[in-house]
């Protein structure tokens, strides 16, 4: 309604067109000109992170992968209302030789194990500020059903056959190799043990009967799935590396395991000698969380985005969509994948002791901080190495100092006394650069950052969709900078409000500074949602005006009122993000030879 409004508004005093999302491409024009049924499908929109292992304690890594989902789905979410039907699941992988193995080695039974590691993982999410709307455990009877369910369909459909499978099998990550992906790893006695080429883990030989998928008959459908929807996976690296994949043989797929060898698992539908699969029973928690087999799920798929680890691409990308086709259903729309933290430049490992535990972070660095961190720094198409003395430099640099430092600058009583949106003066910062007259005190840099806080949402919202949200961050970052260098220009503290002379243009160059803050602020909310609410709220800005889809950054500059003018700021609240002590005891050491 508001962007109907002003654009008649535009139309009758001939002022120029308030920037907004909508105006920079069509996919986010979420009003005029979609028609009914491209708004029925932009509606919906389900985000998944993988399900988490529950033979260890979560790491940061795995917080990493839900921290992407929120981003994401927090973002779509702040498009606005007609796009906010969104849909957000997580929970825990809880079946299979690995977990079976876990609990024995801990002396628990496997559903001790699940119940504690699960609950582990639910209340790090929880803390974490993990908007998910679902929480699914691989244990439960729904999920179970839906299994059963699925497996029916492949069978039915003449999909599954009984063969015999002798190869290797990698219990740590709960698949079969071939030959060629086993190498010998030097074991502690001189002796050599098999191992898989890619992650490491040991391999042992396993020949059973077992049900077999018919993976081989979809490499054709995959190849052109993935080569009709070029965005299919993002980022587009990993696309390519799935297509490679699929240029060399696709061999069908073990599907099941002896019950005499894995009992912890769903059992083949009408053959208890067999447990399914766990990667084809973990799959299908993305159907089951949308009440599939029941018709309700199909509001939902293939609305589809999963987040995950390159480690488990080939799951998600080649057996996962093959599965779906096999039942005839679409394959997801989007499979967005990210790399890995390492720390100190290794693996994370429980037995190299270098796991970094994420709760440890969230209380020391602040939830808001550990986030903006992680995904700040976080690089999807890279690994990216963890130690502390990182956290702390980016975090007092950009957010207390840049981004909080700012905020003060603005709202502090002694340059800001009214405690208000101080006035934008049109005459001091004309809407046309190079104008020249006694009271305009713009300089061309200052139209620069106007032009540059202008175009960061859709900047912004792009690299979101490329997967690429410490772009977005990096963006946000860089304008807060150009931003502290207007305020550093132009002095505000060097000028009076008893001055009819410096008093409008004061108040201009506070109002400039504290619409690129409440853009900032709306922008940061799906990274850092307590910090920008802080921010937004001391700025007086209200919640139903901090959606993306009207952000209307300055008006005043382009012709137009602004709601903002002349309000009270919100309370002092105190710091934004008080800067972290450099001394304290770390928990990771940077690595220096
Ligand atoms: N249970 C399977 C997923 C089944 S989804 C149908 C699994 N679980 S996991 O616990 O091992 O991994 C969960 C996610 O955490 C994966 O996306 C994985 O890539 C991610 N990470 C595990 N270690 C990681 C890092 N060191 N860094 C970043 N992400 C990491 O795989």
């Amino acid at each position: 309604m508001l962007r109907t409004s002003v654009l008649r508004l535009v139309g009758r005093t001939g002022a120029s067109r308030l920037p907004v999302l909508e105006d920079f491409g069509p996919r986010y024009y979420s009003s005029d000109s979609l028609s009914a049924r491209d708004d029925a499908r932009d509606a919906r929109a389900y985000f998944t992170t993988p399900i988490f292992y529950v033979n260890a304690a979560p790491h940061i890594g795995h917080l990493y992968s839900a921290l992407l989902a929120d981003a994401l789905c927090r973002h779509r979410r702040l498009r606005g209302p007609k796009t906010a039907a969104t849909r957000f699941s997580t929970g825990t992988d809880e079946h299979g030789l690995k977990i079976q193995q876990a609990a024995a080695a801990a002396g628990l039974t496997p559903t001790e194990l699940c119940d504690r590691v699960s609950e582990h993982f639910q209340q790090l999410f929880q803390e974490a500020g993990i908007s998910c709307t679902d929480f699914i455990r691989t244990t439960e009877a729904r999920h179970r059903v839906a299994v059963q369910h699925f497996w029916g369909v492949l069978k039915s459909r003449g999909l599954l056959y009984k063969g015999v499978y002798e190869g290797w099998y990698c219990a740590s990550d709960e698949c079969f190799l071939p030959e060629a992906k086993v190498t010998r790893q030097p074991g502690p006695l001189g002796d050599s043990f098999p191992v898989s080429l890619e992650s490491g883990h040991p391999v042992s030989w396993t020949k059973e009967e077992n049900y077999i998928f018919r993976l081989s008959q979809f490499r054709e459908p995959l190849q052109r799935w993935l080569r009709s929807n070029p965005q299919a996976i993002t980022p587009e690296p990993f696309h390519h590396v799935v297509l490679q994949w699929l240029d060399e043989e696709l061999p069908d797929l073990s599907v099941s395991r002896r019950s005499s060898h894995l009992h912890w698992g769903i059992p083949v539908p009408g053959d208890d000698s067999q447990t399914i699969y766990v990667w084809l029973d973990a799959l299908v928690n993305y159907l089951t969380v949308i009440g599939y087999p029941n018709a309700e799920f199909k509001s939902w798929w293939p609305a589809t985005s999963h987040i995950i680890g390159k480690d488990i691409l080939k799951f998600h990308a080649i057996y996962w969509p093959a599965f779906l086709l096999g039942a005839g259903m679409s394959p997801p729309q989007r499979i967005y994948v990210h790399s890995h933290w390492t720390v100190c430049g290794q693996k994370m490992s429980k037995s190299l002791g270098n796991v970094v535990d994420p709760r440890t972070c969230l209380n020391r660095y602040t939830v808001d901080g550990f986030r903006y961190f992680l995904l700040r720094q976080g690089v999807p198409n890279w690994d990216c190495d963890y130690y502390d003395e990182k956290v702390v430099k980016l975090l007092n640099s950009e957010l207390a100092d840049a981004l909080g430092g700012l905020l003060n600058r603005c709202t502090a009583k002694r340059i800001n006394p009214s405690e208000t949106y101080p006035a934008f003066c049109t005459t001091c910062f004309p809407s046309e650069p190079g104008l020249v007259g006694p009271s305009v005190r713009a300089q061309a840099e200052d139209y620069a950052l106007v032009s540059s806080v202008a175009t960061l949402p859709k900047q912004v919202a792009d690299h979101y969709d490329n997967f690429q949200i410490y772009k977005a961050l990096e963006a946000v970052s860089s304008c807060v900078r150009q931003t502290n260098g207007f305020v550093q220009r132009h002095a505000p503290w060097k000028l009076n409000w008893e001055s009819p002379v410096d008093a409008p243009w004061l108040g201009t160059v506070l109002h400039v500074a504290l619409e690129c803050l409440r853009v900032f602020g709306t922008l940061l909310q799906p990274v850092t949602p307590s910090l920008a609410d802080k921010l937004l709220s001391r700025l007086g800005v209200s919640a139903s005006e901090r959606n993306l889809g009207e952000l209307y950054f300055l008006p005043r500059f382009y012709g137009h009122p602004c709601p903002f003018e002349g309000r009270r700021l919100g309370p002092e609240t105190g710091l934004l993000f008080p800067r972290l002590d450099q001394s304290r005891t770390w928990l990771v050491k940077a690595h220096r030879t």
